[in-house]
């Protein structure tokens, strides 16, 4: 194998980009980080790239476990895709950091820009502004798989100054370790009918279903997939969901979300 792809996604946005991706490489395996560990680094191949969602401006916990399970390692070709709604800002130096702590070089970090799935703040954005989002993406992906392909070094992408202090060193620090307990905003409105789609699609296992409804067990990674791919939009978060539309990538389906989430 040529290239490992690693992906985490809540809404699909960082699997489209990673198949996006592995289309134009021709030698990539995804693998799903949903599933949990992905058991030992598959270091039978010469590229190793990870693509996730930028959480609070910074990596998810998920991510930043994974990393830290790396051997040492300098003979392979390692890079990172941060898919996010427009604000990377320090996410990929801190990959870089992690990474270098292991014994390994980020040769590429790169920052690709899709539609927000961050429903506290807004709904989905309009069907062109999507298109034009992802076709912005896949030409990037293009460029990037080049580079990727010959194995260069490429600059780590960041935000302003401001962006990778103010958000990623003082916001993030603030806000990550509240991550877990974040599930309390989260409810179900009388759309519910008990389909557990929300419980078998959690990557951290936080959602049991009780009675007939999800109960959330405060080990959340805010990644969103509950609340944005329950077929009856019957779950919500704080009080301004019932009237924001929901948001997944349109080419991703739920079956593509279920084969990576973990088993039961
Ligand atoms: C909890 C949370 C925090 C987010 N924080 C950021 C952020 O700091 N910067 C940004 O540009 N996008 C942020 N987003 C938006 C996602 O990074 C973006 O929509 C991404 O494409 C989602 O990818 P996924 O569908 O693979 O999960 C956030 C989303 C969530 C759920």
């Amino acid at each position: 194998m040529g290239t490992y792809l690693y992906y985490y996604t809540g809404t699909g946005n960082s699997l489209w980009v990673a198949r996006q991706l592995a289309d134009k490489l021709q030698d990539a395996e995804l693998v799903s980080l949903n599933a949990g560990k992905p058991g030992p680094l598959k270091i039978d191949s010469e590229r190793i790239g990870i693509v996730f969602p930028v959480h609070m401006w910074g990596l998810p916990q998920r991510v930043i476990d994974f990393v830290r399970s790396f051997p040492a390692d300098e003979s392979r070709y390692y890079f990172a895709l941060a898919v996010n709604a427009g604000q990377v800002a320090g996410t990929l130096l801190q990959l870089k950091k992690i990474m270098k702590a292991r014994g390994i070089t980020l040769a590429a970090g790169f920052d690709i820009v899709t539609p927000s799935n961050y429903i506290p703040w807004g709904g989905a954005a309009t069907v062109e502004e999507q298109k034009r989002l992802f076709w912005q993406a896949e030409e990037k992906v293009g460029r990037i798989a080049q580079i990727v392909h010959r194995k260069e070094a490429a600059p780590i992408e960041k935000g302003p100054l401001w962006q990778n202090i103010i958000l990623s060193s003082l916001l993030y620090r603030l806000s990550f370790p509240q991550v877990p307990k974040m599930d309390k905003k989260f409810w179900v409105d009388e759309k519910c009918n008990g389909c557990a789609i929300c419980e078998k699609i959690c990557p951290a296992k936080n959602i049991v279903m009780t009675a007939g409804k999800p109960a959330w067990q405060r080990r959340c990674e805010q990644c969103l997939a509950c609340i944005q791919w329950c077929p009856q939009e019957a779950v919500q978060y704080g009080k301004k969901t019932p009237s924001y539309a929901r948001y997944h990538h349109p080419e991703i389906k739920l079956a593509d979300m279920l084969s990576g989430a973990p088993k039961a």
